[in-house]
């Protein structure tokens, strides 16, 4: 990291489908620029259309996954992978059975608690040996978080466990019968983890996240708003809905 603070590139979009698509578009042009490409990918309510997007361009042809490789922010302490609500099952149900990326080709880091420690160390480990990421896809917290990391996380963090904030658990609770089976810790990749990725797309969408892009423009560069540190990364897209506008 430097001290050079950089502009993010801002693309603002007048509906939810139209920044689905252009983010799919940034990764189709990605896979076509280089077929090996390695995608830092993120789960939510946000991205889903951008998923659907991508489904669709590749049954047309647009997009072949067979020399990618992806690796997922986050996933939940303490669930299964089979567990309806971990993100290995979102990945599963939003991308992963519907386009040709090889089994062995796709990563989320594994939230049992038994092997939480390891998978801590491997998983960087793992991202590293890849040659690192070409493109990490993003959303943004309405506390700032990106990826799990919480405000007051340090900048130097690499991937890592978290415990989650109340207003994250509150605002995820909706995926679960009810706030108290929502996991009370995550596994992370860590915000130096995310910085070293070569390009990143961050994507904001829905009136709630109006608070956080406003102080992702205006804040001061702190722990205390994660997100902020991506204005010291030389190569951000912000791909903005229209409700979350100021
Ligand atoms: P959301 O989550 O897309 O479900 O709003 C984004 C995030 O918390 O990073």
């Amino acid at each position: 990291m430097n001290g050079i603070k950089y502009k993010l590139k801002v693309i603002e979009c007048d509906t939810y489908e139209n920044l689905s698509n252009h983010a799919a578009m940034m990764i189709v042009q990605q896979i076509a620029e280089k077929p090996d490409s390695v995608l830092g990918l993120s789960t939510g309510g946000t991205p889903v259309g951008m998923y659907r997007e991508l489904i669709k361009l590749y049954r047309s042809n647009h997009v072949n996954f067979g020399g990618v490789r992806t690796f997922n922010l986050d996933e939940y302490v303490g669930l299964a992978p089979d567990h309806p609500q971990s993100y290995h099952q979102y990945m599963y149900h939003n991308l992963y059975k519907h386009v040709n990326l090889p089994e062995n080709q796709r990563f989320i880091p594994s939230g049992e608690k038994k092997s939480i420690n390891s998978e801590v160390n491997h998983y960087e480990k793992k991202i590293i040996e890849s040659g690192g990421i070409d493109l990490q896809i993003l959303g943004i917290g309405e506390n700032g978080h990106i990826g799990f990391n919480e405000p007051f996380t340090p900048f130097k963090q690499t991937v890592h466990t978290v415990k989650l904030e109340e207003s994250t658990r509150r605002a995820n609770a909706k995926y679960f019968s009810s706030i108290e089976e929502v996991p009370e810790r995550a596994i992370t990749m860590g915000i130096e983890t995310i910085m070293r990725s070569k390009k990143i797309v961050l994507l904001i969408s829905g009136f709630k996240k109006k608070h956080a892009f406003q102080k992702l423009m205006s804040s001061q560069i702190s722990e205390e708003f994660p997100a902020s540190i991506l204005r010291l990364h030389h190569d951000v897209t912000v791909i903005v809905e229209r409700d979350a506008l100021f």
